[in-house]
């Protein structure tokens, strides 16, 4: 088993260990895997292809399956520590047995969220976040890289392995930081401020079905009032946001979605959010 490999490398094992050159072969694979992934990325977002599962919509996917991965790294993070007896208690036998698995279902959750953010979104550059976010995100599968390469040759200076595995942690709670944690306090922290302001009288929801129409709303996000089955933004029926918050959205844009303060008129940003705000979650 291999735990006997995990017992056998903190011995002072001198005669075997690595010499610092061997640290230039986790480093290219770091800087390799990062750069594929973000060449493979280096598209417009794509409007077919998405899929949601059981999620309210894909942005919701991907926000509950890093969140998940998260969970697991911690957990990860917690065994390591106990597998090199960092912990106060005795090594269980199955503990090694517990982090390779953790291991292998915390990269599978990356998966779909990798699929959608790499092949559907691609890199993208509107704000300093996203910006972070999708750098960070082509880490993520480089520092794995590493990390696994460290793991797989054996035999490095003792410092690589946690440098390896910390550097891993922190790139995905980086990623996961710039956009799970965004989006949920994003849409509480919003909802009440929002909550209460209603349509005004000088918005024109007929008209703002036609704006919706031209616009291509559509073409991102779900709405059944106007038949629109977009998936690359959020869901708009569950979503329901009020007037002003969509007044808001359509004005400034933010994350993948542009601003339309250039291509629509005040006028019809009222009349499509009162559009939106009026139909959301309609059958
Ligand atoms: C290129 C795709 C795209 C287009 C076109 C687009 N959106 Fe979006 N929209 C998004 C994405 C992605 C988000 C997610 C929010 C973020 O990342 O900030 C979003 C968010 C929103 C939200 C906020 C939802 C919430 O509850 O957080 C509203 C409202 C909205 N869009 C309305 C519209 C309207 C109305 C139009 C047409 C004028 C439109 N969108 C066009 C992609 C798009």
């Amino acid at each position: 088993m291999s735990n006997t490999r995990v017992e056998a490398a903190p011995a002072p094992a001198v005669p075997q260990q690595r010499t610092g050159r061997w640290l230039a072969v986790p480093l290219l694979a770091f800087a390799l895997v990062s750069l594929t992934a973000g060449l493979l990325a280096d598209h417009s977002p794509r409007t077919k292809g998405y899929f949601r599962l059981f999620f309210s919509d894909p942005v919701h996917l991907k926000a509950g399956f890093a969140t998940a991965a998260v969970a697991l790294a911690c957990f990860q993070l917690f065994s390591a520590a106990w597998i090199f007896k960092k912990l106060p208690w005795a090594r269980p036998r199955w503990i090694g047995r517990a982090h390779r698995w953790s291991g292998r279902l915390a990269f599978a959750a990356t998966l779909p969220v990798a699929y959608h953010c790499i092949f559907k979104l691609g890199f993208q550059t509107p704000d300093a976040r996203v910006i972070a976010h999708s750098l960070l995100g082509c880490f993520v599968y480089g520092a794995f890289a590493a990390k696994v390469t460290v793991v797989r040759l054996h035999r490095f200076p003792r410092f690589a392995l946690p440098v390896a595995g910390g550097t891993l942690f922190a790139v995905l709670i980086g990623v996961w930081y710039t956009s799970a944690v965004w989006l949920y306090g994003h849409s509480t922290s919003a909802a009440p401020a929002y909550a209460a302001a209603p349509v005004p009288a000088n918005a024109d929801a007929v008209a703002g079905f036609a704006v919706f129409q031209k616009a291509g709303c559509g073409s991102c996000h779900v709405l059944a009032a106007a038949h629109a089955s977009g998936q690359v933004g959020p869901n708009l029926d569950s979503a329901r946001p009020p007037y002003a918050k969509v007044v808001a959205q359509v004005t400034s844009g933010g994350g993948v979605m542009p601003s339309f303060a250039k291509t629509l008129s005040a006028k019809q940003i009222r009349d499509v959010a009162a559009f939106v705000a009026t139909n959301a979650g309609k059958p």
